[in-house]
């Protein structure tokens, strides 16, 4: 496989009794790359998340995350990824570097490094000051800062991201892309997301895929994708252009519907 590739889905495939959330995907993404998909409720990307972190197993199909099978070494690819989940993954009734903390065991960072790893860390996403506090204190924003630099603890070589800025306010939202593109630039990680903003994405992102019902119908440079459809256009013109039929009102509602019930029952 090509030594730029950071990611290779072949024929992924994820099923849920008849539904196919994910279907037959075969794409990559390049070293370096900071990647949307981008898609309505209901249309996979969570799915797609979850088999590419081993979280899930695939139904069909396989995936190469650095040239590792998600299927053959799971337990390697972990190594090598950290992913922040669409809901809330931090523990509220923990303090930030007491987090921090626990994942630095859980990753077997050494002992003697745990403690100058995390205070880096809390640095790099402006969380020195509110380090001993706990998490149920903090505000969306910073909960997210938190989660990115927990998965970031073991220096992976792709971070995954599902919605990382759902439900924050604008100034939030700024200041969690900010944070984001400084580690990508610092430290070249790949970086994977997913995301209901068209402005996150062109923000971030160089490259774009959209996903409809389990399959890509468009992928490209984001700068090229907006004009190829003309001089000023944008990439929610890009979006509506490829998914805006096929948002069925029904579909949508109940997929709303799922997510907050599920949100409602973790309590977030
Ligand atoms: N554990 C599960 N069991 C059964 N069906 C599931 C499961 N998880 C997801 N689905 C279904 O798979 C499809 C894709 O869901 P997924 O959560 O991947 O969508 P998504 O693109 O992330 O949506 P959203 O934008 O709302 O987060 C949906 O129809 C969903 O209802
Ligand atoms: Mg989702």
């Amino acid at each position: 496989m090509d030594d730029l590739i950071a990611l290779e889905c072949k024929a992924l495939t994820k099923r849920f009794g008849s539904l196919v959330a994910v279907d037959k995907l075969s794409f990559s993404v390049q070293k370096q790359d900071i990647f949307a998909l981008i898609g309505p409720n209901g249309a996979g990307k969570s799915t797609l998340m979850k088999l590419l972190t081993t979280i899930l197993p695939p139904t069909e199909g396989d995936a190469f995350i650095e040239n590792i099978s998600i299927l053959k070494y799971p337990a390697k690819v972990r190594e090598i990824i950290g992913y922040v989940p669409q809901l809330i993954s931090a523990d509220g009734s923990l303090t930030g570097y007491e987090n921090l903390l626990l994942f630095s065991k859980l990753y077997g960072i050494p002992k003697n490094e745990r403690d100058k790893r995390i205070q880096q860390s809390l640095e790099t996403m402006g969380l020195s000051t509110v380090a001993h506090r706990y998490v149920s204190e903090y505000s969306g924003g910073m909960v997210r800062r938190l989660e990115i630099i927990l998965a970031m603890l073991h220096n992976p070589k792709i971070l995954f991201l599902d919605e990382p800025t759902s439900g924050l306010d604008p100034i939030a939202r700024k200041t969690v892309w900010e944070h984001l593109a400084l580690i990508h630039k610092r430290d070249g990680v790949t970086i994977i997301l997913t995301t209901h903003d068209m402005q996150e994405a062109d923000y971030l992102c160089n490259k774009v895929a959209i996903i409809l019902k389990g399959k890509i119908v468009e992928m490209g440079d984001t700068e090229k994708l907006k004009s190829a459809l003309g001089e000023d256009a944008t990439l929610n013109d890009v979006f509506i252009k490829y998914a805006g039929n096929s948002i069925e009102a029904d579909h949508a509602y109940k997929e709303i519907a799922r997510r907050r019930r599920t949100e409602s029952e973790r309590g977030s």
